[in-house]
């Protein structure tokens, strides 16, 4: 993360060369003090070329107290703000250095710095530099001796990677601790902890039958929301053995949980790095989805203690070899913690309406990048959750056996060593015998998401039935290096259903390879209902004319709960876009005849609803899934063809007319008693929850009185957090005096539990009232808000830009406004958050033209700042090109 260089360097995948040097082992010393921190390395090098002369290390926001080499001090070097060049070195010798550091001062939350009490580190991906210098590139390995001395009594507890070798005391109140990690890694995976920390630890044992003690730190105050973690992480090591025969290979496997932190979490080796929302959680202050994501993550950074540490990424452009790989196998593990097609609906949901937008957008990539300015802008949805879309269609097309099979043979392979995307399809291939070095690796460097279109044609005279799928690629924003798209290969998966739900045939795959195909089924004696793309068998968007009978029958019978969810997400845009055609007719008196949908699509759609509500066996957790309405922005990108407004108005419209309709279905839902504790965390339980709070939702849009009360109640008899939240949102979207004792209720409760109050700030800022603008800037200067807090400036400003819609994009602009000032703040405390917060105003070509003036008018404003960071000039500059 480099602050204000002068010229902004532009990084090519093309120019990696090997390292001149190798590492052979590093020391290091932290003397920690509350107004410095002197960082003393001895490092060995040996040179793979002999014919270079000097050694180039990377540094930033170094003070440089002194060098030697071999024991004896030099001043053949030069010092830059960005590394520091040793002149003429013999090939092996021993470097040692001696820097002074600021973590005290470090807002950036990379490299060492301090959160609360707590001295912690963030070093991928370019962090370590800003400890010592180094080589600061994932494939220079190297093992780590690790001293670490800190005052007793404010920081006992000392950490960092590997086992535990010696701790002492060291005079003056202070004491030391020592630690190895025998596996070489990269800097990136460097971690240090210090801090007055509270520990809940149990020891697990591996199939093999060695003991792993697991550990859990958090400040004091929380240690009893950590029970949760632990347990999930017993059960990911337990997973990952179970299902890849991957076993952990330390003693010793701790979590540290940090309030200031970037990213949702670190697997650095040994010693992962947790964001606090990831870790704590009780009934009482966190939703059972919450409970979910903690699963997930945790699961997601210890598998990568495989599928990153014991392999990692040769240089930063193979980003996605290890996150990729890594979101697919937390993928599987949330799978079987929960089910198939709830965890693949939540996969679905983040591609197709978030990813899909990055890729329509100035920042559109490949999976695997050929050039950046910043890395820390390329942990994107692309390089991830797409990245983890390729592996799931190689599973697909090999199935899970093999596809076992060749991630043993990957891990065999390359074990101890940084590779590329290459060397893991290659290994993919070899297992599997089929090639995804070809055509298939487009997947990896292509930008864009393709569209597959399919027409059907059924013929009654000779009863067959046609079905033609073709791909098309359109142009994207990174089009100097990507004009010529080219066809991929993509397994669609699909299915034939008769007009009564009846199964034609049993799920196939088509793998298009080429740019159209067409296959052709017989002896059918009436036009029959096709279910294409099940499961969302590839990241495409999908264009398929099916009839309105056609998607209701989905809806009901099919079994594929994605075909279900998409249909029903059909219907309900073709609601809408049918009250935008009445908006749209010329309206002398506009708003004075209340648009209404037409009663034929109504009573069909209610008649859906309540088929799914009284008659369909879905697990309940899936169907709370297909009863929530999609969001303002989700029909916004379905319906790009109409003005945001009118798609609010006609969301609203259609939502009410719903809650209305399905009132007595609903009620009577609710009315039923509660199977389960609210403390339960089973899956029955969750998943009654989420039955309930969706008919809860879809009842209150109707927003009269009687909602108001039923959510007001439900909010009083809470006493979890799940229940609670759900009411809290129900009575949030009607400005009631109801509303306004909720919420002063959840702050007197949760005032000193950061992660519950930071809902409090979301629920206010996602609120769709044209006041809500003037909360968010008067909650900014609460006390409880700080801008130095990531997670504060997300539930604040990340909700109100990125969830509400509505308000953000208000036609007078002063959302924009209310953003722009906010960056420029951010972009002198945390440049890296600065970018993220940016992305809002960067999809501006999704708007009107007068929405699309006052949005350049303020990404013009920062791409100006001076200084300006790296990470916000790549974003803001791209967005303008
Ligand atoms: N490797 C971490 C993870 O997958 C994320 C690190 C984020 N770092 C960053 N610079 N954005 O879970
Ligand atoms: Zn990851």
């Amino acid at each position: 993360m480099t602050q204000r260089k002068k010229t902004p360097q532009t990084q090519y995948l093309a120019d990696y060369k090997r390292a001149d040097f190798t590492i052979e082992q590093v020391t290091l010393d932290f003397s920690l003090f509350d107004n410095q921190t002197i960082v003393t390395s001895k490092i060995v090098f040996k040179k793979t070329n002999n014919r270079v002369k000097n050694l180039h290390l990377t540094g930033e926001d170094l003070t440089l107290l002194s060098v030697s080499i071999d024991q004896k001090e030099t001043s053949h070097y030069e010092v830059s703000d960005t590394g520091l060049t040793i002149k003429q070195v013999p090939n092996e010798f021993t470097l040692s250095t001696q820097v002074l550091i600021h973590p005290e001062k470090n807002t950036l939350l990379s490299g060492l710095y301090r959160s609360n009490a707590i001295f912690c580190t963030q070093c991928e991906a370019e962090g370590f530099r800003r400890i010592t210098y180094f080589l600061d590139r994932p494939d220079v390995m190297t093992t780590y001796q690790v001293r670490i001395e800190a005052d007793k009594t404010q920081y006992p507890v000392l950490l960092s990677n590997g086992n535990l070798v010696e701790q002492g005391d060291a005079g003056q109140n202070r004491h030391f601790a020592m630690w190895h990690d025998p596996f070489p890694k990269p800097s990136y995976l460097f971690a240090l902890v210090a801090g007055d920390l509270a520990c809940i630890n149990k020891t697990t044992t591996t199939q093999s039958g060695r003991d792993v003690l697991l550990e859990i730190y958090t400040e004091k105050a929380f240690i009893n929301q950590a029970d949760y973690a632990l347990g999930a992480l017993e059960r990911s090591l337990k997973w990952d053995e179970e299902t890849f025969n991957l076993a952990y290979d330390l003693d010793r496997y701790m979590i540290v949980a940090i309030s200031d932190f970037n990213a949702g979490a670190m697997e650095n080796k040994g010693l992962n790095l947790f964001n606090a929302k990831y870790v704590l959680a009780s009934p009482e202050t966190a939703t059972d989805k919450d409970f979910f994501n903690i699963e997930n993550i945790i699961g997601h950074e210890y598998f990568h203690n495989w599928s990153g540490n014991r392999v990692t990424c040769r240089d930063w452009f193979q980003l996605s070899l290890k996150e990729g790989l890594t979101v697919f196998r937390d993928a599987l593990f949330s799978a079987d913690m929960t089910t198939k097609g709830y965890k693949r609906l939540e996969e679905v949901r983040t591609v197709r309406d978030h990813q899909f937008i990055e890729d329509q957008g100035p920042m559109s990539h490949p999976v695997r990048p050929s050039s950046y300015i910043e890395i820390n802008n390329f942990y994107t949805l692309t390089v991830y959750e797409k990245g983890g879309e390729i592996i799931r269609m190689m599973y697909q097309m090999m199935g899970a056996e093999t596809f076992k099979r060749g991630l043993a043979l990957y891990f065999e392979r390359h074990d101890g060593q940084a590779v590329t995307v290459e060397d893991f399809a290659t290994a993919m291939s070899d297992a599997s015998g089929i090639d995804l070095t070809g055509q298939f690796f487009r997947w990896y460097t292509q930008s864009g998401t393709p569209t597959v279109r399919v027409n059907s044609l059924y013929d009654a005279q000779s009863k067959t039935y046609k079905l033609t799928f073709s791909q098309h690629h359109l142009p994207t924003a990174d089009q100097a290096n990507q004009a010529d798209k080219q066809d991929l290969v993509i397994p669609i998966a699909y299915r034939l259903f008769d007009e009564a739900g009846q199964s034609l045939c049993d799920e196939r795959t088509i793998v298009l390879t080429e740019s159209e195909k067409t296959i052709e089924f017989g002896s059918l004696s009436k036009r029959p209902v096709a279910s294409i793309l099940r499961n969302f068998s590839a990241p495409v968007r999908l264009h398929f004319e099916q009839s309105i009978d056609d998607l209701h029958t989905l809806v009901r019978f099919d079994d594929d709960l994605f075909v279900r969810y998409d249909a029903l997400h059909h219907i309900l845009k073709s609601a809408v876009s049918q009250l935008i055609g009445q908006q749209t007719t010329p309206q002398k008196t506009p708003q004075k005849t209340p648009q209404s949908i037409p009663q034929s699509t109504l009573t069909q759609l209610v008649g859906t609803y309540e088929y799914l509500l009284t008659k369909d066996n879905t697990p309940a957790i899936e169907k709370a899934e297909l009863l929530a309405l999609p969001s303002l922005s989700v029909f916004f990108s379905l319906l790009p063809e109409h003005p945001l407004d009118a798609v609010d108005q006609a969301v609203k419209t259609l939502s009410a007319a719903l809650a209305q309709q399905m009132s007595e279905p609903l009620q009577a839902r609710l009315s039923t008693p509660c199977e389960h504790e609210e403390h339960d965390l089973s899956f029955a339980a969750v998943s009654e929850r989420s039955y309930r709070n969706a008919c809860l939702q879809l009842l209150s849009y109707a927003g009269d009185t009687d909602s108001i009360a039923r959510a007001k109640n439900a909010y009083d008899q809470a006493q979890g957090m799940t229940n609670r939240l759900a009411a809290l949102e129900a009575l949030n979207q009607t400005q009631s005096p109801e509303r306004e004792a909720a919420l002063s209720d959840f702050y007197q409760r949760f005032e000193s539990d950061p992660q519950a109050l930071d809902k409090w700030f979301a629920v206010h800022a996602s609120a769709d009232f044209p006041n809500t603008i003037d909360t968010v800037k008067s909650l900014a200067t609460h006390p409880k808000f700080q801008l130095t807090n990531p997670n504060k400036v997300r539930a604040l400003y990340g909700t109100f830009c990125m969830r509400n819609l509505a308000q953000f994009h208000h036609p007078s602009g002063q959302g924009y406004r209310l953003l722009s000032d906010l960056i420029a703040t951010l972009d002198t405390i945390n440049p890296s958050l600065a970018a993220r917060m940016a992305s809002p105003l960067t999809q501006w070509q999704r708007f009107d033209d007068a929405r699309q003036d006052l949005m350049k008018t303020a990404l013009t404003t920062l791409v100006n700042l001076q200084p300006i960071s790296d990470d916000l000039y790549e974003i803001i500059s791209k967005s303008l090109a």
